[in-house]
């Protein structure tokens, strides 16, 4: 009797770890992308930095951070600052890139940032993290050759033999460096090993292959009075507008999959990027920069506090344009008004010698299309 007492405690034990585990990582996925939340980190942690010094714990957006988040940055003192700046350009070239579309890449100063947006499976869920995943790739990669890394140093080797009048030499990004950071980093938000989890990590390294790939060879000559004699070479990182550009591209042809578990048994139950699938079984299962999503996006067009979608109600359109951004298409056919405002614009500039301008103040109107 005692025996089987003990074994239905330790099976109700298993079940409420298991219960509490899945409260975690289930549906709500509330740990994605919690790291998000350094964005509102206050800017004077700018200058407090994160030297072995400091209590990480003093900003409250850090308790947002996983313990292996926070390791990583006591291991890499110097970090925080460009994984908060690769995130703050991220959001920047997010908004860039959706600026004249239904679904604008709203912030909020919540520790989600995002929204519930992160917790869906569409396609702006796609684009938001390959974009934040690359940012900090970037800003990291970046930071190394500029010295500003402990635990990181311009990338010295070289990708290839010179050629007979250049040579490899100078001070490469460290795109190696800033890539495993952000695997380790980002990608450790993402727990599970469901459909979800696939995907984000799916597009978290998406992002990062986007900034590998547009590494370009940057040179510089010598030589006398700029003849280019002799050529040193260096590898450079895109600008984060060449990987906005570019993921915007695979957000358009995003690929929808689904959750294929052929042929494994139960004994492997680990994520495997192999169970992401195409929907369509005549589509070629996506590559490593395509971005993947598992649900149709809502339309964005009204508020909806479930969805978390603001609508886009007063949001500016263009009322000649047959595009996304045309008011017929960014209102939803709610119609829009017009009004007219007075700009005062500094015009008829003229230069003096030396050294000042002056201008005088004209007044145009300005026709703005507001959606109802
Ligand atoms: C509005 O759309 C038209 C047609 O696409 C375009 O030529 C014009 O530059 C746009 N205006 C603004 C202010 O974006
Ligand atoms: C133009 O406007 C600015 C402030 O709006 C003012 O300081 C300046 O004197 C004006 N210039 C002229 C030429 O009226």
């Amino acid at each position: 009797m005692r025996v089987v007492a003990l074994l239905v405690g330790m099976r109700a034990a298993c079940v409420l770890l298991a219960s509490s585990w899945l409260a975690g990582t289930g549906a709500d996925s509330s740990s994605s992308g919690r790291w998000w939340g350094i964005a509102n980190l206050a800017s004077s942690v700018n200058h407090l930095t994160d030297s072995k010094h400091v209590q990480l714990v003093l900003d409250p957006s850090l308790a947002l951070l996983s313990r292996r988040q926070r390791r990583l940055i006591r291991q890499n003192p110097g970090v925080l600052h460009p994984i908060a700046t690769g995130l703050h350009s991220a959001i920047k070239e997010c908004k860039w890139q959706f600026r004249n579309r239904r679904w604008n890449c709203p912030t909020t100063q919540s520790p989600s940032i995002f929204g519930k947006i992160i917790n869906r499976g569409c396609r702006e869920t796609a684009f938001v993290f390959a974009i934040t995943s690359a940012g900090v790739m970037h800003a990291v990669a970046r930071s190394c050759s500029e010295g500003t890394i402990e635990s990181c140093t311009c990338d010295h080797r070289h990708p290839g033999p010179g050629g007979p009048d250049w040579h490899w030499g100078g001070c490469s990004d460290n795109v190696e460096f800033g890539q495993a950071f952000s695997r380790e980093f980002v990608d450790s938000s993402e727990r599970g090993s469901d459909l979800r989890y696939l995907t984000n990590l799916h597009n978290n390294e998406a992002g990062r292959t986007m900034v590998y790939s547009e590494m370009r060879q940057e040179c510089k000559c010598h030589g006398m009075s700029g003849s280019c004699t002799v050529r040193t070479c260096w590898m450079r990182l895109p600008s984060l507008r060449v990987v906005g550009d570019l993921l915007k591209d695979r957000f358009d042809g995003a690929s929808r999959v689904v959750y294929a578990n052929k042929g494994s048994n139960r004994a492997s139950r680990r994520a495997d990027p192999r169970h992401l699938q195409p929907e369509n079984p005549t589509h070629k299962p996506p590559s490593a920069r395509d971005l993947v999503y598992f649900e149709k996006s809502p339309n964005f067009c009204y508020y909806n506090r479930k969805m978390g979608t603001r609508g886009t109600m007063g949001r500016s359109c263009n009322s000649s344009s047959p595009a996304l951004d045309g008011c017929e298409l960014l209102c939803c056919g709610r119609g829009y008004r017009t009004q007219t405002e007075m700009v005062v614009e500094r015009c008829h500039c003229t230069f003096h010698w030396c050294c000042h301008v002056s201008c005088l103040n004209c007044t145009n109107t300005q026709i703005l299309h507001q959606c109802l």
